[in-house]
């Protein structure tokens, strides 16, 4: 069954793939389409080439057009494909209030399930192109809009967009993922500026829900619906927080005798752990949200990496499964249905190196240099790191083996 289903995404990806070279083709008489009611005041000739690139155009020009910039949601509509979401009219599940098991809940589980069947938003800020020609890595980031400074220490470091992978093999691309501020006094400011900001770097994917802890699953299942719907011919996902080291050079490493089409999970992985039922904690969960006494093997989720064929089947696995507050067993979840295992790799080490805070590990750049995904460090911790990392660090051969 599987291996038919594996065929099936095999033909689906290689008809997709024409499907977007036309599409790229396209795109290609008209560079700014992605921009779309919005073209930039001074077209320049390597917009052409790079549609995402870094750079400004006439950024006075940015503030004085006060609304319009920020809804790009239609941008793809004359795309085959393009994010079919185009209003959010989500309202509470009253059903839910007579019950006497929900009156019992705390109010941050109330209101995850009053909400919980509404399932997808739509885009403020979306990037269609970011997948066309030869993606080998997509790398997606969790962030929310207040956290500027991780998303530009981050693409300082290991976020940082290449042509090649090294070896034949295609671009790697960066993504962040972002839900709207969760507090009301945030918002008005901060869209802006966040709109600013994509304008200069064209990475990130902004939908139209609260990022709010809870909401962390909603980023999870909109990112695998973007995903399968603008990215055919991706090989592989890391999809991180925005907390985390990561050595590129690893992860490529590792992935360069992996094929696209396995069903390839691979993190920190977890098995048989339990649902926490201490109430203080922020894992907590609640008997009447999840009964049973194992959550199903599911990778931490500071990081870990995943085949793009297997992302796409995802997507639909999880369109069975109901939202669950916890993102990261949520995926578990979801590759549960498929029948895949999620794999452990000692080099994930997204709940620290060391348990022990203060230990000298957590501070090695040894260590680093051999890990593929380190939680966790803040913005100018992981630009020193990345720096002594870098650097002409001579490493022992005892450290390198952990
Ligand atoms: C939103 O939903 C409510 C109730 O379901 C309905 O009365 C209202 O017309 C809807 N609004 C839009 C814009 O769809
Ligand atoms: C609430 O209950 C009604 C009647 O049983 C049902 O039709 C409706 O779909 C329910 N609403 C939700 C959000 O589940
Ligand atoms: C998730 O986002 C939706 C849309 O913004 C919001 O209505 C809902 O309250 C949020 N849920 C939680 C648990 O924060
Ligand atoms: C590292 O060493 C090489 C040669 O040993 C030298 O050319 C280079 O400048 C050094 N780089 C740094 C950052 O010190």
């Amino acid at each position: 069954m599987s291996l038919g289903k594996r065929n099936i995404c095999k033909s689906v990806c290689l008809s997709l793939a024409l499907v977007v070279a036309v599409a790229v083709f396209q795109r290609s008489l008209t560079p700014s389409q992605f921009l779309e009611g919005t073209p930039p005041p001074t077209p320049e000739p390597q917009d052409a080439q790079n549609p995402t690139g870094g750079h400004l155009v006439n950024p006075d020009d940015f503030w004085k057009r006060s609304k319009g910039l920020v809804t790009l949601t239609h941008a793809a509509s004359q795309e085959p494909q393009a994010w079919d979401v185009t209003t959010s009219n989500c309202s509470a599940n009253v059903n839910l209030t007579h019950q006497s098991w929900f009156q019992a809940l705390e109010p941050r589980f109330q209101q995850f399930l009053l909400y919980r069947h509404c399932r997808y938003f739509p885009m403020l800020l979306n990037h269609p192109e970011k997948c066309t020609g030869d993606v080998y890595l997509l790398v997606v980031i969790k962030s929310v809009i207040t956290q500027h400074d991780r998303r530009e220490a981050i693409r300082q470091t290991w976020g940082r967009e290449r042509e090649a992978a090294g070896g034949g093999r295609g671009a790697v691309r960066t993504l962040f993922l972002l839900g709207t501020a969760s507090k009301q006094e945030e918002r008005a400011h901060y869209q802006q500026l966040l709109a600013y900001e994509d304008r200069l770097y064209g990475d990130i994917l902004q939908w139209d829900f609260l990022d709010s802890f809870f909401n962390l699953t909603l980023k999870e299942i909109h990112f695998l619906k973007w995903f399968d719907i603008y990215c055919p011919n991706v090989r592989f996902i890391f999809k991180g927080d925005d907390d985390v080291y990561v050595n590129p050079t690893n992860l490529l490493e590792f992935l360069a005798d992996r094929r696209p089409q396995e069903d390839l999970f691979v993190g920190d992985v977890l098995k048989h752990a339990k649902p926490i039922r201490n109430k203080d904690n922020k894992y907590y969960i609640p008997g009447a949200l999840y009964s049973k006494s194992n959550y199903p093997p599911y990778a931490g989720g500071g990081g870990f990496l995943m085949a793009g064929c297997l992302a796409r089947r995802l997507h639909h696995a999880c369109d069975t499964v109901e939202l669950f507050p916890i993102d990261d067993v949520f995926l578990g979840m979801c590759l549960e249905v498929l029948g895949v295992y999620p794999a452990a790799h000692t080099g994930f080490k997204t709940f620290g190196i060391s348990r022990n805070r203060n230990s000298r590990m957590n501070k090695e750049p040894c260590f680093f240099r051999s890990m593929l995904v380190v939680h966790k460090l803040l913005p100018t911790e992981l630009l020193a790191m990345w720096g002594l990392v870098h650097s002409n660090l001579t490493c022992s051969r005892k450290l390198q083996m952990l």
